[in-house]
């Protein structure tokens, strides 16, 4: 066997590889390959049957193509977004990182940024390796006292909960993923993202870089922040749109910023790196000793394990199912993922407990895969950290998502042999979706209680109306006139003129102007684009 280290690791976690192989006896080959360019990455890596790097590696399709042995890839750190996960997975290869190691020198260095600018260390220990000694110029802001907004309240976040409430600080949260159970249990008020922007005095980001958070923090985040405030962003750089940062420090919009990571790493933003009320790192937020050796432990024993085919702790892409179940689930594996993205997707809030019913003959089978497939499917628009059959219980229980399983023998409904439904939320607040398996496919049987017909696959416009002569027509024409292609078009109602649903596939994203469009015509009550 032969692994890459493409990027430093600390010695701990390459003797650990050693000694797992000497324990099974086998014959290992750890080549330690720095600093390669992208054309000798793609040249070196075909022999290679595991490739361990960190955030400086860009792992693309080509280079899992090229790896024509590899077996594991494994992220020494817990940010997936330099490796195509998608490409690993079409190709076999196992994902895996190291989300926990690290997660607490991430928050200190949030907190040490947040005293660097409270109390202007650089520009203070600039000043006196100047020859001055201007003790008036360096007037500091005390934590104690203030509110912490934090954007993000996973692993990093918490940790930094802790530290915050420990200084003495009212710690507000942005998270619409997180139920407010687990919020509570870390003394922690959930608030909209408007809401912390407003009353923060630090505001630190820890979300995932994912489609929904690029860009969060935009001029509008900026115009809702105190002009006394502080940024603070230890996640990842496209978070923050660095142009809109630069202007709201310009016109005095918020006091300062603390950043440890960049849209482009190293950053090529000069007015940025001349701003004076910017504290930079140069991505630190995991170079502590401690949290190296760490990870270098925790990434070595799930790529041996994963090189050995044995169970992995924090397996990104790795479905683990016995052939026989598998083959009797599949295709209701791919159904309960797809119902879980378009659930979340459509309840667009907290989700703490989600009511699953299994219908029909499925319920005669052992459903955990399906079980971490609705988890998969809830969790992956949301997380960068990617759920399957090993780590799904374990995940949603550390985010206190919790899954109601009940399982009917006899549908009810006549034309299903089988029928999942997934029901999220509470009181007037419940959505749900069902969903069924014919010819293979993955079918959406009903939504909110309207009974449709509809492939879950693409793009989807759900309008809720009233049942009136003409909707259909004005919204098909709303989407023609923009050039957007409909796909499919599906109609659900409650009786005659009453209340309906329409799902309507698209071929493309409709412009945001034209939902909103659509969202003001008369006796349309709401309007959701959903990417299944
Ligand atoms: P996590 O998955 O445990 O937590 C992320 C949280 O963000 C989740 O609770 C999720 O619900 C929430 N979230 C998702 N989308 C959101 C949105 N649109 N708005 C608000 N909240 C949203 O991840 P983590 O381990 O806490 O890591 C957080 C970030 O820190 C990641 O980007 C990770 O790559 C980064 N990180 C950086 C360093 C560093 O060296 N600077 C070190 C470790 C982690
Ligand atoms: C991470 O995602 O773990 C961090 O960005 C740290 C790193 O890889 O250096």
């Amino acid at each position: 066997m032969k692994i890459m280290i493409a990027e430093p690791l600390a010695t701990e976690g390459v003797e650990a590889l050693k000694e797992y192989a000497t324990g099974a006896g086998l014959e290992l080959v750890i080549d330690q390959v720095y600093g390669q360019k992208p054309g000798e990455l793609l040249q070196n890596i075909v022999e290679y049957d595991a490739l361990i790097v960190r955030s400086g590696t860009k792992v693309t399709a080509e280079v899992i193509e090229a790896g024509k042995e590899l077996k594991v890839i494994g992220r020494a750190g817990t940010g997936v977004d330099n490796i195509d996960l998608e490409a690993a997975t079409q190709h076999g290869v196992l994902v895996v990182n190291a989300p926990t190691a690290n997660c607490r020198a991430a928050a200190e260095h949030a907190i040490a940024l947040m005293f660097a600018l409270a109390r202007q260390v650089p520009r203070a220990d600039a000043s006196m390796r100047q020859g001055k000694w201007n003790r008036k110029q360096f007037i500091g802001v005390q934590i104690d006292g203030k509110v912490l907004g934090l954007v993000g309240l996973g692993r990093v976040g918490s940790e930094v909960t802790r530290r915050a409430r420990g200084l003495g600080m009212t710690v507000l949260a942005y998270d619409p993923y997180l139920s407010a159970e687990r919020a509570r249990g870390l003394g922690v008020t959930l608030a909209s993202l408007d809401q912390v922007l407003q009353q923060a005095d630090f505001v630190s980001l820890h979300t995932p870089l994912t489609e929904g958070t690029r860009g969060l923090i935009g001029p509008h985040e900026f115009d809702q922040m105190k002009p006394s405030a502080y940024l603070i962003n230890c996640a990842r750089g496209p978070v923050i749109d660095e142009t809109a940062l630069l202007q709201a420090l310009e016109e005095g919009k918020i006091a300062g910023a603390g950043l440890d990571v960049f849209a482009q790493e190293p950053p090529s933003n000069s007015a940025l790196l001349n701003n004076e009320q910017v504290v930079l790192t140069p991505h630190l937020g995991a170079s502590t000793e401690e949290a190296q050796v760490e990870v270098a432990l925790e990434i070595a024993r799930d790529v041996f394990d994963g090189l050995t085919a044995k169970p992995v702790r924090h397996a990104i892409n790795a479905p683990m199912i016995s052939a026989e179940v598998l083959e009797a689930l599949v295709p209701f594996m791919d159904l309960s993922e797809r119902l879980g993205n378009l659930a979340i997707q459509i309840a667009g809030q907290h989700i703490g407990r989600v009511h699953v019913v299994y219908g029909g003959r499925l319920a005669e089978h052992d459903l955990t895969p399906l079980k971490a497939a609705i988890i998969k499917g809830l969790l992956e628009p949301i997380s960068e950290e990617r759920v399957n059959q090993v780590n799904a219980n374990l995940v949603a229980q550390r985010r206190g998502l919790v899954l109601v399983e009940e399982k009917r023998p006899h549908v009810g409904v006549e034309q299903f042999r089988n029928l999942i439904t997934l029901r999220i939320g509470e009181g007037d607040n419940i959505r749900e979706v069902s969903g069924t398996v014919r010819w293979g496919q993955p079918i959406l049987v009903s939504i909110n209680e309207y009974w449709i017909n509809l492939e879950l696959n693409g793009y989807m416009l759900i309008c809720t109306n009233e049942d009136r002569p003409g909707m259909i027509g004005q919204v098909g024409t709303m989407l023609g006139r923009e050039n957007v292609n409909v796909s499919f078009m599906q109609v659900g109602r409650d009786k005659p003129l009453g209340h309906a649903v329409m799902a309507i596939g698209l071929d493309q994203a409709p412009p945001e102007a034209l939902l909103n469009d659509i969202g003001n015509v008369k006796d349309i009550h709401s309007v959701q684009l959903v990417k299944i």
